[in-house]
């Protein structure tokens, strides 16, 4: 009986030894697991690092690299602008406005004023437009038609081989009172892009003519942008 016991208990013995063995090794496997898991987290956070850091950096360098090229494309272009006033003797059967060069500047290569009415554009690009008419009603001039309402209208128009005729680029029309003394001005403005060797004019109707102050309150300045 003493020996069934002690058999019986070393049987127990040995499966709780096994028990504790197989506890252990699942501990182990855990643990190994365990290891795994977390080597495996490391890696992946590592790489997620490395990974935000690189593109970053290519990011940063890109937007580097742009903004180095847009320096450059900046230094390359250079803006441009022209200052026009009108000649007293412009042409009204033409209806055409004449002009000359207020100002001379280094960069004028975009544009050329070989005839007085035509403001040549060598260059297609963005140009700004800007156009401001000064009109005064001298003494006399409205003596027998007082409290009569005029018309003033203006057009710059664009002459290139891809348009038939003249183009009409901007427009204006305004109405005046013909009164003595009376001062009155009209400024369009407007971006546009415009092919190389455009023409512009400035075409005012016939009877506007008289009207006109031709002085530097008139002035035709169109901006390489
Ligand atoms: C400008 O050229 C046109 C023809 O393109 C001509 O009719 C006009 O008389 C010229 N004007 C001047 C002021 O030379
Ligand atoms: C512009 O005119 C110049 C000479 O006047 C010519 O060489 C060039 O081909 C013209 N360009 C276009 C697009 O018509
Ligand atoms: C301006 O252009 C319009 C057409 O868009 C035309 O009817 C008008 O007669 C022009 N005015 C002048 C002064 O050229």
């Amino acid at each position: 009986m003493a020996q069934m016991e002690m058999v019986e208990f070393g049987v127990e013995q040995g499966q709780m030894l096994q028990v504790l063995m197989r506890h252990c090794q699942t501990m182990k496997r855990q643990e190994t697991r365990l290891r795994l898991a977390t080597a495996l987290l490391l890696t992946a956070f590592l790489a997620t690092s490395l990974w935000l850091q690189f593109h970053s950096n290519t990011s940063t360098d890109s937007f580097a690299g742009a903004h180095t090229e847009a320096l450059k494309a900046k230094k390359t272009h250079k803006r441009q602008s022209v200052h026009l006033e009108p000649k007293s003797k412009s042409s009204p059967e033409k209806q055409l406005l004449e002009w000359y060069w207020r100002n001379e500047s280094p960069y004028l290569d975009n544009f050329n004023l070989k005839n007085a009415t035509e403001l040549h554009i060598s260059k297609k690009g963005l140009y700004l437009i800007n156009l401001k008419m000064s009109y005064r009603i001298a003494y006399g001039q409205c003596q027998d038609n007082t409290d009569k309402i005029m018309t003033l209208e203006v057009n710059v128009t664009q002459e290139h081989s891809n348009y038939e005729g003249e183009r009409v680029i901007l427009k204006g029309s305004e109405s005046m009172l013909c009164s003595e003394y009376w001062l009155q001005s009209m400024t369009l403005s407007r971006p546009i892009m415009l092919e190389d060797n455009s023409s512009l004019r400035v075409r005012i109707k016939k009877d506007n003519f008289k009207f006109v102050s031709w002085s530097e309150t008139t002035y035709l300045d169109v901006t390489y942008l």
